[in-house]
């Protein structure tokens, strides 16, 4: 495998805003009252073994209004698996990794798509489903991967590699997508390189990814240096010290991770694919090597499972909170927008992604 790194400038352009055309709400009332305490009681029995009851109060009137306003918007919430319980379990209409919350946003019939997620997926939501009003409770949830590269870094490799097709993780900004010819998710990136029968593809930006993928196919993969600042942190000696502690143990690890860390996982897949892994398995003992809300998500339903949480927070996708949320829905904030001149070229990479048969 070969590695490459250019860097250049970035250019941005602003498009028009949908959600001046939403009627004002008001913002709902946050009592925690005994109606509120009755109408969130089955929400609450769903998330009672990963939140402690003395928080309940506190988040149910946020819960209640968050639902109540989704109904009075028609709105629905799409929530990535590393949102907080509580956001996961107890408003999300459609949870999963980021291939299921773009094929979920392309085929969303509401006026309005709440990304509980980061920019990257609302600007994919954008792009699959161009006239919802797509929300994002915090337009400061970015991600290490999208930012480690510019459609303009994009262009040089095209120049130093020419005919060579370029696979763009969705883990990228809508200007990165344009310069691709496809896009792919942690869950169908090898089928995505081999799609086009070519000996040499560019898997880009996620040099771990692109590694992953090199295990899994003989097409030659030329990767960028950009990786995420929270699975690049885990390390193989860490886990096996784990194993060794606890007999057992089974390590089910994201394909964003080193590739020292793969080599020591039962199992390597998407947030969705680890998620079916404890589901289908049921190990008695089980380490996430992933982001922490994750395993409190699975805890909630897989009672028999013992989690070992040796976990990272991703700072970007905890930024989203009820409160902000609730803001999101009475305000109608963060839209987001794409670039014209970039969405339809950037539409083209997800849509072809999205129509890959399986
Ligand atoms: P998934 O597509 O596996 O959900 O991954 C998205 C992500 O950001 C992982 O860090
Ligand atoms: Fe990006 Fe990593 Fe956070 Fe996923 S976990 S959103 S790849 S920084």
């Amino acid at each position: 495998m070969t590695e490459i790194q250019t860097t250049t400038s970035k250019e941005r352009r602003t498009a028009s805003r949908l959600a001046d055309k939403f009627q004002p709400v008001e913002m709902p009332s946050l009592e925690y009252t005994d109606a509120v305490a009755r109408e969130t009681e089955p929400l609450y029995q769903k998330v009672k073994d990963v939140i402690p009851a003395i928080e309940w109060p506190v988040m149910a009137p946020y819960i209640k209004a968050i639902n109540d306003l989704k109904k009075q918007r028609n709105a629905v919430i799409l929530a990535h698996n590393y949102q907080t319980p509580e956001i996961f379990h107890c408003v999300a209409d459609i949870v999963g990794d980021s291939l299921q919350l773009a094929q979920e946003a392309a085929k969303a019939d509401a006026d309005i798509i709440v990304q509980c997620g980061v920019h990257f997926m609302a600007e994919t939501s954008k792009l699959l489903n161009p006239d919802k009003l797509v929300l994002i409770p915090d337009m400061q949830a970015g991600c290490s991967l999208a930012a480690s590269i510019t459609g303009a870094d994009v262009r040089l490799l095209r120049e130093r590699y020419p005919g060579v097709p370029v696979v763009t993780y969705v883990n990228t900004s809508a200007e990165v997508k344009a310069e691709s010819d496809i896009c792919c998710t942690s869950s169908n990136a090898v089928q995505v390189v081999e799609s086009f029968g070519k000996d040499t593809v560019l898997c880009i930006p996620d040099e771990y990814l692109a590694k992953y993928v090199a295990t899994k196919t003989d097409v030659k993969i030329l990767a960028w240096k950009g990786h995420c600042e929270v699975h690049e942190r885990f390390t193989a000696d860490e886990l096996l010290a784990y194993k060794e502690a606890n007999p057992g143990l089974e390590i089910i690890a994201h394909p964003e991770c080193p590739p020292e860390v793969i080599r020591v996982a039962d199992f390597t897949g998407s947030t969705s694919g680890m998620i079916g892994y404890v589901r289908e398995h049921k190990p008695a003992k089980a380490l996430l090597v992933t982001e922490c809300s994750m395993a409190s998500n699975i805890a909630a339903d897989t009672p028999g499972v013992e989690f070992i949480r040796p976990c990272n927070l991703c700072p970007h996708m905890k930024r989203i909170t009820l409160p902000k949320i609730l803001d999101s829905l009475v305000e109608l904030k963060d839209e987001v927008t794409v670039d014209p001149l970039v969405a339809d070229r950037a539409r083209l990479a997800v849509e072809r992604m999205v129509n890959l048969k399986s």
